[in-house]
């Protein structure tokens, strides 16, 4: 029988990919095969890369800065510059900005929507362009709990993320008829730097550590079977969905 999750030889571009979640999905993409551009603010995206990299499935560092979107452009235009081709687009680079809504700086506002979801519209965009030409390709955008929710404290980053999951139906609905599967992973509360503020208030901690019903936090190898799967023909008729990766919090 034909493994419809083969994905080896496919190229991909993962933004935020030296660390944290993207890093568990780019170690689980290159495992299968293949060639990736990972990207990062820093360095360490190229050490990363070159750690990683391997002559079957090789791995790419670019740096970039997302808060300007010139940077994303030209960041897209370096990968496709090394890669000759894309098949698997995830938009996964993230920061959360925690402030009270009544004094939250505009400035911090503008940076969380421009790396959050301005960077995903701005790369889905430039991929789409090669991808309705073949014919096929995969978009991955990494949603979040709060694009169900508003939370406490961070309007901006829960708007981004509302609009995360709005844009990856928005564009399903455009370009699902041309070849191309537009979804978003949901995670839950995963263990990377991005909750370590949760992680430092004990109180709040345990508050959330309780109502998981998986009863622990996840983890950036607990996103790998569903990157696989949203980026193999196995999701071929999926489009436009926000799959749930969060040890069950939604259905408690
Ligand atoms: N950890 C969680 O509990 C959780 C839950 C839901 C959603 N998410 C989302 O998952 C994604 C990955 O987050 P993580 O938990 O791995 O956090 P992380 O802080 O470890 O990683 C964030 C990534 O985004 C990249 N990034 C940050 N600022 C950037 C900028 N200015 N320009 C370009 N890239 C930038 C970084 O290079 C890094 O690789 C984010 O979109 C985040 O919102 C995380």
């Amino acid at each position: 029988m034909k493994n419809i999750f083969d994905i080896r030889g496919k190229k991909a571009i993962i933004t935020g990919g030296s660390r944290g979640l993207g890093r568990g999905m780019a170690q689980g993409l290159h495992d299968a095969g293949v060639e990736l551009v990972i990207m990062g603010t820093n360095e360490k995206v190229l050490n990363t890369a070159k750690e990683m990299s391997t002559a079957d499935a090789p791995v790419h560092g670019v740096m970039a800065d997302f808060k300007d979107t010139e940077n994303v452009i030209k960041a897209f235009d370096k990968a496709i510059d090394i890669l000759g081709d894309i098949d698997i687009l995830i938009n996964n680079a993230g920061i959360q900005v925690r402030h009270p809504s009544v004094e939250f700086p505009l400035g911090d506002w503008e940076d969380v929507l421009k790396v959050n979801l301005t960077s995903a519209f701005v790369l889905s965009q430039k991929a789409a362009k090669i991808m309705i030409d073949k014919g096929r390709g995969k978009i991955i955008n990494v949603a979040s709990l709060l694009s169900f929710s508003g939370g406490l404290t961070v309007p901006a980053y829960a708007a981004s993320k509302g609009g995360i999951a709005q844009v990856t139906k928005a564009l399903a609905n455009e370009w699902a008829a041309k070849g191309i599967n537009v979804n978003a992973i949901a995670p839950g509360y995963m263990d990377t730097d991005n909750i370590a503020a949760i992680k430092e208030d004990e109180a709040r901690n345990a508050q959330i550590l309780a109502r998981i019903p998986a009863g622990r936090y996840g983890t950036p190898e607990d996103m790998i079977g569903t990157v696989i799967f949203l980026s193999s023909h196995a999701s071929d008729y999926i489009h436009g969905s926000v799959v749930l990766v969060d040890g069950g919090w939604m259905g408690r």
